[in-house]
């Protein structure tokens, strides 16, 4: 996989990105994360550059099928996805950097007109873009800073060419609410226009004996890459987590059909963040993040009520991972 390879962040900061508005961010969001009854974090703030560097050794790991799956599926959907969406596209992708799958589409379709991927950071999207107009000179690159999950400006050119093709991958749906997902499939819509077309990559509901080692890998990958989350914390906001006192875990919450990452404090202790003092009790749990898994029919449904229709939607053999076309 390649180096640029990089799940999306909603908002937040990358190392290529921090500024001082970030890092408030950052305050806020630990501060008042830490102050909850259910401590949490949000888990855009995993990725800064050893955090990426954590999820790219995840997509390899033999338990973590997502990645792996969702490029084969790619690879065998796209002839029929260039049927379907036409000549002359623009490709905007919510999130930059998935750069295999972005191959993926660029090879296979028709002649696509550009590439337009969103991210937060101008300095990821720089390298992106110049990485991908290296090996497609015809590919306009139209890189848009922004958040996608709040209003981004499309640029003019997008607006007047061909059918505009929306792809989200990686199942960063499943790192969402479902209020998220509403408001992102509005404006996701009212971006590509009545004629544009969406694809989601999605993860699917599955047993909990596939899914707790794709969160709880036996090399400890994922472990590190939940911890680093406190490393962070020590080192940007004057932290005094022990990580010896912590320990990763991954709990299936089948009622809410996701995946949810913990740390769990060992035993009852106190720990300073920017002056402050946050109280743990033996066994008390930082809620790090969701990943939720999607039954097809439902994604659909919440899809259909954004004003999508479903198209279309391939799976592997296994029923492990969806990518849904949308119209
Ligand atoms: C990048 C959100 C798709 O939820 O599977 C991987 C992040 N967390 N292992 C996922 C993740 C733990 C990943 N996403």
């Amino acid at each position: 996989m390649s180096v640029i390879d990089r799940p999306k962040a909603n908002t937040g900061s990358s190392d290529m990105s921090v500024s001082g508005a970030a890092d408030e961010a950052f305050a806020k969001d630990v501060l008042a994360g830490l102050s909850k009854p259910q401590k949490e974090l949000p888990c855009r703030w995993f990725y800064d550059r050893r955090g990426s560097e954590l999820f790219e050794q995840i997509t390899d790991l033999p338990e973590y099928y997502p990645t792996r799956t969702e490029a084969e599926i790619l690879n065998a959907c796209v002839d029929e996805l260039r049927e379907i969406v036409g000549p002359g596209v623009a490709l905007v992708e919510y999130g930059a950097g998935a750069a295999v799958k972005t191959r993926i589409l660029l090879d296979a379709l028709d002649t696509p007109a550009f590439y337009a991927p969103i991210d937060i950071s101008a300095e990821f999207l720089q390298a992106v873009a110049a990485n991908l107009a290296q090996d497609y000179p015809a590919i306009k690159m139209r890189p848009i800073v922004g958040n996608f999950l709040s209003e981004v400006e499309v640029p003019g050119d997008l607006l007047t060419a061909g059918r505009r093709l929306g792809f989200f991958p990686g199942s960063t749906i499943g790192n969402l609410s479902d209020h998220e997902i509403t408001s992102f499939l509005t404006r996701a819509r009212r971006q590509l226009g009545d004629d544009g077309m969406l694809v989601v990559g999605a993860d699917l509901r599955k047993s909990p004996d596939i899914l707790i080692p794709a969160y709880d890998d036996a090399a400890g990958v994922t472990a590190d890459f939940n911890k680093n989350l406190l490393v962070r914390i020590n080192r940007e906001l004057d932290g005094g987590f022990d990580l010896e006192q912590f320990r990763h875990q991954a709990v299936w919450n089948d009622v809410d059909s996701r995946i949810e990452m913990h740390l769990v404090s060992e035993r009852s202790q106190s720990v300073d963040v920017l002056g402050r003092s946050f109280d743990f009790a033996a066994g008390e749990t930082i809620h790090t993040e969701n990943s939720r898994k999607f039954s097809i029919l439902a994604l659909q449904a919440l899809a259909d009520t954004c004003g999508w229709r479903a198209l279309r939607s391939w799976e592997d053999p296994s029923k492990l991972f969806s990518v849904l076309l949308f119209g």
